[in-house]
């Protein structure tokens, strides 16, 4: 869609999350949902996947769960290593313009310019998170990180479901 604005883009594409929420019975069928639209309808959302708190794991790990995208080798990642661990830990949403100058870039692709992670907070602990790996050098504008947000959110509503 050439002539549309960025942020109409996100907000397109924010509706539709928002549709496949209302209709997702389980946070699994949501999160395989937003990871498809995502990678298929933000063009420079290159990999898209989710990594989730292995319950129970001492000390955590993140696993991997629903992506789109290459096979990444990072499928396990510990809370105290690359840009995931970063945002699990701090529990803050993480932009990287430039992953080769960050020294806690996990490298996936060697394609990979940037990166954003949110994590996704269930009853105000950290469950998870969405990564979201671009060919581009920063890629990931202020609107781009309210889209990728409001997805963390409304899958963490949906772990809270009973
Ligand atoms: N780059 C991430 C690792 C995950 S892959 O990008 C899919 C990191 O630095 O934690």
């Amino acid at each position: 869609m050439p002539s549309a604005s960025k942020s109409s883009r996100t907000d397109e594409v924010r509706k539709e999350v928002d549709g496949l929420s209302a209709k997702a019975s389980t946070p699994d069928q949501l999160m395989d949902g937003i990871t498809r639209l995502l990678h298929d309808k933000m063009l420079k959302y290159n990999w898209v996947g989710f990594y989730m708190l292995e319950p129970g794991s001492k000390p955590p790990v993140l696993v991997l769960g629903h992506f789109q995208g290459a096979m990444t080798p990072h499928t396990r990642i510990p809370l105290n290593q690359g840009i995931c661990g970063a945002a699990a830990s701090s529990g803050r949403t993480v932009v990287v313009d430039d992953v080769h100058s960050d020294p806690r870039y996990l490298a996936c692709s060697i394609e990979t310019k940037s990166e954003i992670v949110v994590p996704v907070f269930a009853r105000g602990l950290v469950a998870g998170e969405l990564d979201i790996d671009s060919h581009f050098p920063a890629a990931f504008s202020y609107e781009d990180r309210l889209l990728v947000e409001h997805c963390a959110q409304l899958v963490g509503k949906h772990l809270e479901r009973p």
